[in-house]
């Protein structure tokens, strides 16, 4: 018998927990439940006599698995686990496994609800724009790429993408335009909307060079990570472009000076909301559970990530 940890610091909907604690006692196990934690050491206390850990965007660091003496596996209900230490999760023989696709069209929704706001203005009573007919760039086609391209073509939009690890015909026939290179989403797009994962490689790259060719008048969306971003090179451009709109799911390091200088211009949800919804939380959190079981049970790691 394995006890099995959620430490969610930002709780699942309820129907996503009384589910993953239905797989894990149905399955023989212990279900154990660590939520809206403040400080590290519950977290650090809760994985004590932990054999499997369940977390969202939660910092499972090297410090974390060393306390779980018994973790065997982390799972992290959704697409990116760049806050899991990989390293010492395989130095410790410890699997991380993700849980693709699971939440990603509630993160795809929530860029039109964060478009629609941004194009009206901010709700601000005057007249605003609309999406139909605009050019929309997505920068890396995987699940909630796909997913956003999907619910453009309800607005009308004309859509274009760039995925470095994606062919282009892939692309092409899910409708999109496959353009050659990331700039290309830049200079000719309307509105592009982020969805690369945080690497060594995309980190601090949405930058001022690759701002600074967007059209006028145009959008930029983040619902993937902050540290893709180079803060201070965005707030620099942002001055100097008074035409430039940011709207983010992630509230930027810098979120105060974004507030301040960029008034009507630049929102930021005040808790990340993308995969905040039951749906997603049911998806993930159960594919989680099931994965948990599943590995004890057979060895199953088709979703370890930390290979
Ligand atoms: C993900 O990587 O799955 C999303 O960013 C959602 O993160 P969250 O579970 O912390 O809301």
């Amino acid at each position: 018998m394995s006890t099995i940890l959620v430490a969610t610091e930002k709780p699942f909907a309820k129907q996503a927990v009384d589910g993953i604690k239905d797989i894990v006692e149905k399955s023989g196990n212990t279900f154990k439940l660590l939520e809206n934690y403040t400080d590290k050491q519950q977290l650090l206390d809760a994985v004590a006599d932990a054999d499997a850990i369940i977390i969202r965007s939660d910092k499972v660091t090297d410090e974390v698995m060393a306390a779980g003496k018994n973790l065997k596996i982390v799972v992290r209900a959704g697409a990116g686990y760049d806050n899991v230490d990989l390293e010492a999760a395989t130095k410790r023989g410890i699997v991380v496994m993700n849980t693709p696709g699971q939440n990603s069209n509630a993160v795809a929704e929530l860029v039109f609800g964060m478009l629609v706001f941004a194009v009206r203005n901010f709700y601000n009573g005057k007249s605003g724009t609309e999406l139909k007919g605009k050019k929309l760039g997505i920068l890396a086609f995987g699940q909630v790429g796909r997913n956003v391209a999907r619910i453009a073509k309800g607005f009308g939009m004309d859509i274009y993408a760039y995925d470095a690890f994606c062919p282009a015909n892939v692309i092409e026939e899910a409708g999109v335009h496959a353009v050659a290179n990331q700039s290309e989403l830049f200079k000719n797009c309307d509105i592009v909307s982020l969805h690369i994962p945080a690497t060594a490689e995309t980190k601090q790259s949405i930058n001022y060079a690759m701002c600074s060719q967007m059209k006028k008048g145009a959008i930029l969306v983040n619902t993937a990570r902050k540290e893709v971003i180079n803060e201070a090179e965005l707030i620099k451009l942002m001055e100097e472009r008074t035409d430039l709109k940011y709207v983010t799911d992630i509230a930027p390091d810098a979120n105060e000076e974004f507030k301040s200088k960029f008034e009507g211009r630049y929102f930021a949800t005040p808790k990340k909301m993308g995969a905040q919804t039951a749906e997603a939380n049911i998806n993930a959190g159960l594919a989680a559970a099931n994965q948990i079981v599943d590995f004890f049970k057979t060895g199953n790691k088709k979703f370890q990530v930390n290979k």
